[in-house]
């Protein structure tokens, strides 16, 4: 009744902000993302008749709204099993959690992994990926690896690995400028852009065109075309935060030092584009070659307090000999 489970962050490059209906958690749009991964969530689950009711620490702590979540998930796990036996879940980071590194993603793909595993079920990828979703918007896509595609699909969405890590090695460089938790959850953001930000129809309107140009450029390896599409997808996601009210203004100074800096390698002929989701870090993609010199120039940006170096990483996968 006890499984762990390891997952990745990933970060979008045609990204989700929005949802079609409330419940079920459907986004609006489809989404390409990369999986990192240099940067990992441990997850155990062990379903134990002695609870009362489920527990979760979250890199130690415990945190109602996120419980409620997490129950929800194990709730239909429960439900596949015909069981209803409380669990402790116990959830570690080894990276900022809240941040805007997408812990939320890697979070709930860990956790139905290892659910699941503790359960002994073996369901279809797309059941995984529906009780994922429930979770986060995001968490389907860190089940897979490398370069994944989510795309809407009558009343639910479907995930395709796009390129596996080997099949193109970008790199990715995070520019770390806050360490804290961010002030206001995705979740809680988007909603109120749905409502609020004038610029709402035209993101989801021109979309799908958005997310078909970022698929064409990746299944080309054609870096200078994602680099395109991405920033400006990137850019178009921010305007609508900025625009909503009360505004979501995500960054920092030492943010939009990166995206300049960032702007300024690629016109020197380094291939690298940014990326920001909603939090102030920034990660930059690089072809392999460009890394070390990307991760030296931001690390030296007046404000970045740190920076992680990924790979692109596998998707969510039960750990071995778990303890
Ligand atoms: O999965 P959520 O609910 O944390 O939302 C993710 C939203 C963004 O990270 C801003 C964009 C994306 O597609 O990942």
């Amino acid at each position: 009744m006890r499984a762990v489970a390891i997952a990745h962050p990933n970060v979008a490059l045609v990204k989700y902000w929005g949802k079609r209906v409330r419940a079920g958690n459907l986004p609006a749009t489809g989404s390409l993302s990369l999986v990192l991964g240099g940067l990992s969530t441990e997850t155990s689950v062990t379903f134990d008749p002695s609870l009362r009711h489920d527990r979760v620490l979250l890199d130690g702590r415990e945190d109602p709204e996120t419980t409620a979540r997490v129950s929800a998930c194990l709730d239909l796990l429960r439900q596949e099993a015909g069981v209803s036996t409380p669990a402790l879940v116990e959830s570690r980071n080894d990276f900022p959690t809240g941040a805007g590194l997408a812990s939320s993603a890697s979070g709930f793909a860990a956790l139905v992994t290892a659910g699941a595993g503790a359960l002994g079920l073996h369901l279809p990828a797309q059941r995984l990926a529906e009780i994922a979703r429930l979770g986060s918007g995001s968490a389907p896509r860190s089940l897979l690896g490398g370069v994944v595609l989510l795309r809407n699909r009558e009343a639910t969405t479907v995930c395709e690995q796009i390129a596996a890590a080997a099949d193109w090695p970008l790199q990715i460089v995070v520019a770390v400028t806050t360490s804290g938790p961010k002030a206001i959850s995705s979740r809680i953001g988007m909603a109120r852009s749905e409502q609020t930000s004038p610029f709402y129809a035209a993101w989801v309107e021109t979309h799908a065109a958005d997310l078909d140009t970022g698929l064409v450029a990746v299944r080309n390896r054609d870096f200078p075309a994602l680099a395109a599409i991405a920033e400006h997808n990137c850019l178009k996601m921010h305007a609508v935060m900025l625009t909503t009210r009360p505004p979501l203004l995500y960054w920092t100074p030492a943010t939009l030092a990166c995206l300049h800096k960032i702007q300024e390698l690629r016109q020197d002929g380094v291939p690298v584009f940014f990326t920001v989701d909603a939090g102030p870090q920034v990660k930059a993609v690089c072809l392999p070659g460009a890394a070390d010199d990307v991760a030296a120039v931001l690390g030296r940006l007046p404000g970045v307090l740190q920076v992680l170096r990924s790979p692109l990483g596998e998707g969510a996968r039960l750990r071995a000999n778990a303890d």
